[in-house]
Formats: structure tokens, sequence, C-alpha cells
């Protein structure tokens, strides 16, 4: 918990509702990382965020070629989802690692929501980037191609980075935090996002 009590000027921050968009590249059942997802998204709806979390099961995408682009325009789902970015302020991305970096389907997703000009689906949010993995280090290389990946569409991304390793065994399958260090780091990371704004 935001020990706002404590910190009036957190208190005063809530009176500015902002949107805040979770999302997991993960649509496995029982997937660690929507487990992260989920639990993240509490701590920023604690500090007073809106909260949007997308389940992109419900934003199914061909993978991308630029001929089904060319053939068909934009499909819904990548519209939707642009917009979805597009007018939030925060958006907390937990990504799977697969051999060393982000999953296809949030590649993937990434790509389409990319091609989209009208919404401007990177400019608006202050992006946090997390990882869940059953194994000890936590999805971090992982990480580190998300961040550029998200730098290379000219989204802002906070320096620190969420990487969970054992994530089993720290996330509850509910959705929490069961670690006092992470939910710790968390909150931290939570504070981090609300704090920096992107001046449009
Ligand atoms: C193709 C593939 C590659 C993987 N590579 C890594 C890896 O490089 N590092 C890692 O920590 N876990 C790796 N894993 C294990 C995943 O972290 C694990 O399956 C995790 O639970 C996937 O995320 P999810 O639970 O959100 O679906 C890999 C899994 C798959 C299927």
């Amino acid at each position: 918990m935001l020990p706002e009590a404590a910190h009036p000027e957190r208190a005063r921050k809530k009176i500015f509702m902002r949107n805040a968009l979770t999302l997991s590249g993960s649509i496995r059942s029982d997937s660690l990382n929507a487990r992260l997802a989920r639990a993240f998204g509490e701590k920023l709806a604690q500090a007073g965020a809106n909260l949007t979390h997308v389940d992109l099961a419900d934003y199914p995408l061909e993978l991308f070629n630029a001929d089904l682009e060319a053939q068909n325009g934009e499909p819904d789902n990548a519209v939707a989802l642009a917009r979805l970015f597009g007018n939030a302020d925060i958006i907390f991305i937990a990504s799977p690692e697969y051999n060393g970096s982000v999953s296809p389907l949030l590649k993937n997703t990434l790509d389409w929501i990319s091609r989209q000009r009208t919404h401007k689906p990177f400019a608006r949010a202050t992006f946090g980037i997390g990882a869940a993995s059953p194994g000890s280090m936590g999805g971090i290389s992982g990480l580190r191609h998300l961040r550029e990946i998200l730098g290379s569409v000219g989204a802002l991304v906070i320096p620190k980075t969420l990487g969970v390793g054992n994530a089993g065994k720290v996330l509850t399958e509910s959705g929490r935090f069961c670690d006092p260090a992470l939910e710790e780091r968390a909150d931290e990371i939570a504070e981090m996002m609300h704090s920096i704004q992107r001046r449009m």
C-alpha cells in the first residue's frame, strides 16, 4: 500500500484520476504474466488510477504481413488497441521471456499497434515494464528487448523494471503479490509511473 496518509502530496495526486492500462504478453491460462499484470494493476488502482486490464485474447490479430495491411486496411482489433493505448496515461506491460526476448504475441501486437498513426498509441502514456518467470532471473533479458522495442516507437519507459523470478511462489493465482520485498518494489514503480507524466 502507498502510505498516502504520511504523504499529503501523494494523496493530493489522487484528485487527478489517470487512465491506467495493464496487459500481459501471454494469453496462456494461468499465465504468470497475467498474474503480474493484475497484481500491478491493483497497485495503480490503489494509487488512484482508473484501471483497464486488456486481455489480448479479446484482440486476436493475424501475424503481421504488410500485404494483409495493404489489402484489408487496419484490423479493427489493432485500431481498438491503439485507441486504448492513446487514451492511457499509464501503461504497464508484463511480458513472458521467450529465449531471451519478448513473446511473439506481444511483439506482433506492438507491431500492429505501431502502424496506427491516428491514435498516437505511444505518444501519451508513461510505460512500465515487467516480466514474470518460473526461473530465478525474472525475465530480465526479455525486458531489455521490450525496452528497446518501446523506445523505437517513441514510448517513454521508466528506468526501473519489475522482473519477477520464481513467480509461481511470489504471485498468487488470483493475481496478488505475496512477497513483501517484491510488493515494495512494485509500489516504488507504481509511484514512479504516477509521478512521471509526459507533457503533451
Ligand atoms: C519458447 C519458450 C522459451 C522460453 N524461454 C525462456 C527464457 O528465455 N527465460 C525464462 O526465464 N523463461 C523462459 N521460458 C519459460 C517461461 O518463462 C514460462 O513458460 C512462463 O510461465 C511463460 O509466461 P506465462 O506464464 O505468462 O505464460 C520459455 C518458455 C517458452 C515456451
